[in-house]
C-alpha cells in the first residue's frame, strides 16, 4: 500500500503524516525532510537544492525522484510506505509509477481554506534534532525552545517567511495542483477536510483509511 498525502504549503501533511505512519505502521517519506538533511549534511545534492528551496522553487524532478527511488527500496517500505510533499508535478507522479507501480494506492488531499495556511506557516517551528513539528499558537511545550520529544533546540524553516511562502503558494498553484487531476484520472484520489485541530483531522484520515485498508469482506460488512 502506498499512501500520498497531497495538500498546499501548510495543509498538514507532515503532522498527519507522522500520525498515520505512527498508527498504521508506514514509514513517513517527505522529500523536503530528505532535502532539508542533504542541505545541512552539504552534500552536493544539497548544496544545489538549499537555494532554491530558499526561495520557495521546486528541486528539478531529476534529483527528487532519485532520492524517492533510493528511499523506496529499502526493505521497511516493501510493505508499504507513506509519501509526503511528493510527487507535486505531474512528471514526478508518472516517475513513481514507473519506479513502483504495482502497490495499492490511495491519493488524500488535506483540504483547507488558502486564508488559513500563513498564519500556520508563520507560527511552525521544528525540532532541529528529531524534526518533529510544532506551532507556536497551538503546543504548549514543556520546556520553552525545546522539543517535548528529545530536547532539541526548535528553529524557524528559512522558507517560512512571508515573502517564500508567498512563492511557495504560487508554485503550488501553478505546478503541483494538476497532480490532482492525474490522480482523480486514476480514480484513486480522495479528500478529507483540513479544518479544525490536528486530532479533529486525523480522525477523518483515520476513517477513510480503515475503510480503504479493510479487505473486501469488511468493505463488504461495512456497506
Ligand atoms: P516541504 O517540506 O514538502 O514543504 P511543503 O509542501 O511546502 O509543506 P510544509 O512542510 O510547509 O507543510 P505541511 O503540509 O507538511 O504542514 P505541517 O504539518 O508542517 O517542501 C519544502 C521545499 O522542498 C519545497 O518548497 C521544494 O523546494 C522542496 N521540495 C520538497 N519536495 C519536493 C518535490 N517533490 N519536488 C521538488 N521540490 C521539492 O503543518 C504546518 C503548521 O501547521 C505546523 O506548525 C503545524 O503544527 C500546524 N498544523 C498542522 N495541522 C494543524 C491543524 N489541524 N490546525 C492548526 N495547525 C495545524
Amino acid at each position: 500500500m502506498r499512501i500520498i498525502l497531497f495538500g498546499p504549503p501548510g495543509s498538514g501533511k507532515g503532522t498527519q503524516g507522522d500520525l498515520i505512519g505512527r498508527a498504521y505502521g508506514f514509514p513517513k517519506i517527505s522529500t523536503g525532510d530528505l532535502l532539508r538533511q542533504a542541505v545541512r549534511d552539504q552534500t552536493p545534492l544539497g548544496k544545489k537544492a538549499e537555494k532554491l528551496m530558499n526561495q520557495g522553487q521546486l528541486v528539478s524532478d531529476d534529483i527528487v525522484e532519485e532520492m524517492v527511488r533510493e528511499r523506496i527500496s529499502s526493505p521497511d517500505c516493501r510493505r508499504g510506505y507513506l509519501l509526503d510533499g511528493f510527487p507535486r508535478t505531474v512528471r514526478q507522479a508518472r516517475g513513481l509509477e514507473r519506479m513502483d507501480g504495482k502497490k495499492k494506492e490511495i491519493v488524500i488531499e488535506i483540504e483547507i481554506r488558502p486564508d488559513a495556511l500563513a498564519a500556520r506557516l508563520l507560527g511552525r517551528r521544528v525540532c532541529s534534532r528529531c524534526g518533529a513539528i510544532y506551532n507556536l499558537d497551538l503546543n504548549r511545550l514543556k520546556q520553552e525552545g525545546r522539543c517535548d520529544l528529545c530536547g532539541g533546540s526548535l528553529v524557524q524553516r528559512p522558507d517560512d517567511h512571508p515573502d517564500v511562502i508567498r512563492e511557495r503558494m504560487r508554485v503550488y498553484r501553478e505546478q503541483t495542483e494538476q497532480v490532482r487531476d492525474y490522480y482523480i484520472s486514476k480514480s484513486v484520489y480522495r479528500k478529507v477536510d483540513g479544518s479544525g485541530g490536528v486530532e479533529e483531522v486525523f480522525g477523518r484520515l483515520k476513517l477513510l483509511l480503515d475503510a480503504e485498508l479493510a479487505g473486501p469482506e469488511q468493505r463488504k460488512a461495512r456497506a
